[in-house]
């Protein structure tokens, strides 16, 4: 890419053959198509024939003005682009959400952004406290963040913790528990005296990432953190049911070759408080079992970072860590999906 500078001590020193090719010569025509800017140029090397020619087009009649604005253009150097820096847009709840649930808690989404450097990705931590799939749709937050996507942005989906439950029967309905089921079930209610169709969790999640893969996001389906998997003294962990219905969606959405990609974050975060110990996570649940203290929740964003960088997606490409330097007593090891996980 030649700067003009460039251009005239080229110019000035040997008109270097491919330059002469082009007639770069500083006569009326060019200084006047250098003048008027590259917009013109962009507009008529488009449709050169239906561009309205301005008034100074009369100094280019060599061998014809078509021709002679259109070599002069070619002496324009190219604008620069500069690529975007891409915004990780995080959905989810309380447990991710900054403030995670107030008292001194903290969402793990706060600390992702230490992972990917500013110049490489931003984080937009659109995560609400007391939030589920449900609900997210219902307030419009799933479209908040659709309005502000661009092509090339990333966007993480994480619920579970609100989920559970049933519409029915009405008169205990909450607002935020999902229709049951892992498919296209709906279950008609009347919500706060508005009519709302309440569907599954797997169709709320698929709605939301054919959406942003519409306006060119990737999208990560990342299944809920634990609560505290020492709570009984000992530790147990087993992977709720809307880690499988986030594996579910990303495959049924067509997985890694459609952008979507799945993240077994309960796992790794689980995985990450084994390793701590009892009487570390227990200080770090302080005021129940699902809400994490801000060292947990730290540990907790660690986990999901290995869990990126051990999957495929291009996003745990941009994560400044090491893989190496990820692994270790705390965080564990990359965690060998299953023969179905399309990791
Ligand atoms: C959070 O703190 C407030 C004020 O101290 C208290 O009233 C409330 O019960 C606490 N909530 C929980 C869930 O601990
Ligand atoms: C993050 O995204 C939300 C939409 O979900 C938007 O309202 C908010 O302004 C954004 N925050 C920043 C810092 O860009
Ligand atoms: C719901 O799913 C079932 C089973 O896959 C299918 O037969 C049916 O056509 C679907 N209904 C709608 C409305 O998509
Ligand atoms: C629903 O409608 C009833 C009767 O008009 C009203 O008393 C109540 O406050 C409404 N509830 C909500 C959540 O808007
Ligand atoms: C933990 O597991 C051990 C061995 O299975 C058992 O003896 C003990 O009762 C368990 N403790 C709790 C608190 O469940
Ligand atoms: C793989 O994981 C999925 C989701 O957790 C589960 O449904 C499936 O049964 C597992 N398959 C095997 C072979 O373990
Ligand atoms: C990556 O490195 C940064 C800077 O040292 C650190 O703040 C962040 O927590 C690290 N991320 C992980 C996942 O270890």
């Amino acid at each position: 890419m030649k700067s003009l500078m460039l251009l005239s001590v080229s110019l000035s020193l040997a008109r270097a053959s491919s330059l002469q090719e082009r007639d770069c010569s500083h006569d009326n025509c060019l200084r006047a198509v250098i003048q008027s800017g590259s917009e013109f140029c962009s507009a008529y090397t488009a449709t050169p024939t239906i561009t309205s020619l301005p008034t100074w087009a009369t100094a280019c009649t060599s061998p014809s003005t078509t021709s002679q604005i259109l070599s002069a253009c070619s002496c324009l150097p190219t604008p620069t682009s500069t690529p975007r820096i891409p915004t990780i847009w995080l959905a989810g709840d309380s447990t991710e959400a900054p403030g995670g649930g107030h008292n001194g808690t903290e969402g793990w989404g706060q600390y992702l952004q230490y992972s990917f450097p500013p110049s490489v990705a931003f984080v937009n931590n659109s995560a609400y406290a007391g939030r589920s799939a449900r609900s997210f749709t219902r307030e419009g937050r799933f479209e908040a963040i659709a309005e502000k996507v661009k092509p090339g942005d990333w966007v993480v989906i994480e619920f579970g913790h609100n989920d559970g439950g049933s519409p029915y029967p009405a008169a205990d309905d909450n607002g935020r528990a999902d229709c049951p089921g892992a498919g296209n079930q709906t279950c008609p209610t009347v919500y706060a005296n508005v009519s709302e169709i309440v569907l599954t969790y797997p169709t709320y999640l698929k709605d939301a990432s054919e959406m942003y893969l519409s306006l060119g996001a990737k999208v990560i389906l990342s299944s809920p953190t634990p609560d505290n998997p020492w709570e009984t003294g000992n530790y147990s962990y087993t992977p709720d049911r809307f880690t499988y219905y986030s594996w579910l969606s990303v495959t049924e959405l067509g997985g890694p070759s459609a952008g979507v990609y799945f993240v077994p974050h309960g796992q790794y975060a689980a995985q990450a408080m084994k390793n701590l110990g009892p009487e570390i996570v227990d200080a770090n649940y302080p005021m129940d079992h699902t809400h994490t203290a801000p060292y947990l929740a730290d540990v907790v964003a660690q986990s999901f970072v290995l869990g990126l960088k051990c999957g495929t997606s291009g996003l745990g490409g941009l994560v400044s860590n090491a893989t190496a330097r990820l692994e270790g007593s705390v965080l564990g090891t990359c965690i060998l999906a299953n023969g179905t996980l399309p990791i």
